[in-house]
């Protein structure tokens, strides 16, 4: 069975952020099967019983949410200037588990955004080596040419790393208002990546959707809207 750090659960837990619950653990008030523990460190399993001021606590069930994002809400928890975010949205119907995005889309960038209260599976999906693949729907400044659209393919440079290669789908044209839409995936999750490919080839984006996360789109969904991920579904991100 797989040991975790006390200050994890109690923050998986909802008592506290990480930080608070190691003051929390200072304090002596947490007991680990009836002894106070005040050493930072101590690893606890699923048999331990963790009561913090003689309450004892409960993991949160995990639970996954797929979300069409919105144009003007903040990918995150909490927003300093008190922005409406992602979860805001999804506690304003109810929520109530300490679920995070998994990964981030602008503020004006639209569509698919998964969130979870899994540590494990979110750092897994995140992390640039499982290489998630993502699909972008672009409209752009201007009608991009054949040249522009090979240069894409085979990889900008952006701020000193060279994007990888992708196949970029020129879906329309609107001559009268000069812009084009452009579909893109990839699997990448450098700060404004679509956004800064396109501009490197002289395209600025006009607006910016994700129609798909992994095997997962927004069929069903409009914006502002959720469902939960189907058992079958989690698994298969696991299994990415
Ligand atoms: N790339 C961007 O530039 N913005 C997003 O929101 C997502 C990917």
């Amino acid at each position: 069975m797989k040991k975790e750090r006390l200050q994890k659960v109690m923050a998986e837990a909802g008592i506290a952020s990480r930080r608070q619950s190691e003051k929390i653990i200072a304090a002596g008030r947490v007991q680990v099967n009836g002894q106070v523990v005040r050493q930072q460190g101590v690893k606890v399993g699923t048999s331990d019983e963790i009561r913090v001021d003689g309450v004892p606590i409960e993991k949160e069930q995990a639970e996954y949410y797929l979300l069409d994002k919105p144009r003007g809400v903040i990918s995150s928890a909490h927003d300093d200037k008190g922005r409406r975010t992602v979860v805001d949205i999804l506690q304003e119907a109810g929520v109530s588990a300490r679920i995070y995005p998994i990964g981030r889309l602008d503020y004006d960038t639209t569509g698919a955004l998964l969130l979870t209260n899994d540590g494990a599976l979110a750092n897994k999906l995140m992390h640039p080596r499982f290489e998630v693949d993502k699909t972008y729907v672009a409209k752009l400044k201007g009608i991009i040419s054949n040249e522009e659209m090979k240069t894409i393919r085979q990889g900008v440079e952006i701020d000193g790393h060279r994007t990888q290669e992708t196949h970029p789908r020129l879906e329309a044209v609107d001559h009268d208002k000069h812009t084009c839409i452009v579909r893109l995936t990839i699997h990448e999750g450098h700060y404004h990546e679509v956004k800064r490919i396109f501009a490197a080839v002289g395209h600025p984006v006009l607006k910016l959707h994700r129609e798909q996360y992994a095997f997962l789109n927004l069929h069903g969904l409009t914006p502002g809207q959720f469902r939960k991920l189907r058992t079958a579904e989690v698994d298969a991100l696991r299994q990415l």
